[in-house]
């Protein structure tokens, strides 16, 4: 999606050879123009999956995934990482590795916004090593629901979450594949845009 890697150039800041920071649209300051146009890429890519419901994690998923949710016209529903007051009986949960923070964490969605009859997407803002991912995945099979694809903002290419996700046959859309974040510079994965641009 070339407005959002234009974005990506413009304020991405590379962090490690693993780490972008885009806290100015996406992580922390979000850009509700451009998460508009993800919503209808998202819905796009997905418009003939006949989707009942998107599903994302707190809390930089909810901003892409409410986008896709209003274009696709169907309910988002973000999974919980904290215990809520409210959020108590009847619920799926899983358990999530985060590599970034090296501990194991619980999300939860309360079963009576997946059920049998869902046939559900995935939204995120990031894939890394997959663990969030496989976690939403969970939550889905333990709802009996059906996995209609996985829709994510920006993958990492280099780490194996985009690779785990596919051979499991799973559909997944990256609007933009980072190739490598090496010596400061920014490379994308698909060959229209596989320039070398040093970030400065
Ligand atoms: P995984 O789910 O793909 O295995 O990812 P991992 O545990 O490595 O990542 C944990 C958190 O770090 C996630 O956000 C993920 O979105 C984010 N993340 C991973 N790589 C990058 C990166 O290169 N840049 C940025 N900006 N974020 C990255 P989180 O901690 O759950 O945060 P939030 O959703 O509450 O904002």
């Amino acid at each position: 999606m070339k407005l959002l890697k234009e974005k990506i150039l413009q304020e991405g800041i590379v962090l490690s050879e693993n780490v972008l920071k885009v806290d100015s649209f996406l992580n922390h300051q979000m850009d509700p123009v451009l998460m508009s146009e993800i919503g209808r890429e998202f819905a796009n890519r997905f418009t003939s999956e006949s989707i009942t419901k998107v599903l994302t994690i707190e809390s930089s998923g909810i901003g892409p995934g409410i986008m896709a949710a209003m274009h696709l016209q169907v309910p988002l529903i973000f999974a919980r990482k904290r215990k809520s007051m409210t959020l108590t009986d009847n619920l799926l949960t899983s358990s999530v590795y985060s590599f970034t923070k090296q501990e194991d964490y619980t999300i939860s969605v309360s079963s009576k916004f997946i059920t049998s009859q869902d046939n559900v997407l995935i939204i995120d803002d990031f894939l890394a090593n997959g663990q969030a991912a496989l976690g939403l995945i969970d939550l889905i099979n333990e709802a009996g629901a059906a996995l209609a694809g996985v829709g994510i903002v920006i993958e990492k290419g280099f780490q194996e979450g985009g690779r785990v996700l596919r051979e499991r046959g799973i559909k997944v859309e990256s609007l933009a594949i980072l190739k490598s974040l090496k010596d400061g510079n920014i490379q994308f994965a698909d060959a229209a845009t596989e320039e070398v641009i040093i970030h400065e």
